[in-house]
């Protein structure tokens, strides 16, 4: 079992990692960290415990950490995720109670006290682990890997260089990318193609669990945003993609590059620059994912996800 810390913004993509998360034997999830990005970090915030009250996993400690990147003014992404930050269904208000102590000193405690190396998994801006490096840099020899959602080789969404969480926070991004701590970077290179159709939404629906019922609807709101805007036939699940590698390494294929973030562009902010080809002469700093294995990654979320509607009607 991996020890795993989710850094994340709930957001719909965010939910469904953290569901993979909850539900994995694979994982052991030692907690939840929320930060500014799809929505403003009082609302990411309350999604994650609306998320864990709703698969009911009050076990599973969540911390708050920052209202905004380090350098920059917060952007978030309404179009995508909704004015919550998870619209498309009614949620349970959240009875999770949250731990009382900042997110990036929960990183360093859990990280620092665990008897096994930690996976990172942060789906969202990356302010809370820079600042958790910053802080406390002995942590870099008891994180296993970092294993992100951002950035992009070929490919970019708020920008015409740039992939959302990167470009939220290229300040912090360029401190994780440079931290020495191994990285596997899963990008939208491989996530815009982890399409969750309208036809498996539906499919999920007509199960009819408790939990599947609920993210259903979720998902088609996402996936409508995303048919509006970028012309998908359903819902990526970009951060779902990046947990589910801890869970069966094979869902993707990695290539070792030197990615350097670009933090002054007039163009080019957050675009993370991947040197394809070695031109620069610089050492790999990340696995980058470059193909995916669609079918196991369906397959791995319909399954979980039927797991956890499993569990809630063994409870009644
Ligand atoms: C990333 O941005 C957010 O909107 C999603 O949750 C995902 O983490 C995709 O660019
Ligand atoms: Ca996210």
């Amino acid at each position: 079992m991996k020890k795993v810390l989710m850094d994340c913004d709930p957001g719909h993509d965010d939910m469904i990692a953290i569901m993979l998360a909850a539900a994995s034997d694979e994982i052991e999830l030692l907690g939840i960290t929320t930060v500014a990005g799809n929505q403003t970090g009082s609302k990411t915030f309350r999604n994650a415990l609306r998320i864990l009250t709703l698969i009911n996993r009050k076990d599973i400690p969540v911390a708050r950490g920052f209202d905004k990147p380090i350098v920059r003014e917060l952007i978030v992404a309404p179009e995508i995720h909704g004015v919550s930050g998870l619209d498309g269904a009614d949620f349970p208000e959240p009875s999770v109670k949250p731990l009382n102590m900042h997110a990036v000193d929960f990183i360093i405690k859990t990280v620092m006290k665990s008897d096994e190396n930690v996976y990172l998994v942060p789906t969202g801006p990356l302010t809370n682990i820079a600042v958790a490096l910053m802080k406390e840099p002995k942590i870099k020899d008891k994180i296993e890997r970092i294993v992100l959602m951002g950035g992009a080789v070929f490919d970019s969404n708020v920008t015409p260089a740039a992939e959302f969480n990167i470009y939220v926070d290229p300040e912090a991004a360029k401190i994780v990318f440079e931290s020495g701590v191994p990285i596997t970077m899963v990008g939208l290179d491989v996530t815009d193609k982890a399409i969750f159709n309208f036809s498996d939404i539906d499919k999920l629906e007509k199960t009819n669990g408790r939990v599947s019922r609920v993210v259903a609807p979720l998902l088609r709101f996402f996936g409508n945003a995303n048919k509006e805007i970028y012309g998908f036939n359903g819902a990526p699940l970009h951060d779902a993609l990046a947990l589910s590698v801890l869970i069966d390494r094979s869902v993707v294929k990695t290539k070792p590059l030197h990615v350097d973030i670009e933090t002054k562009g007039e163009f080019t902010r957050g675009e993370t620059v991947a040197d394809v080809y070695g031109i620069t002469g610089k050492a790999p700093n990340a696995d980058v994912a470059m193909e995916l294995d669609l079918k196991k990654f369906k397959s791995m979320v319909f399954k979980l996800i039927g797991k956890l509607d499993e569990s809630l009607e063994n409870r009644i």
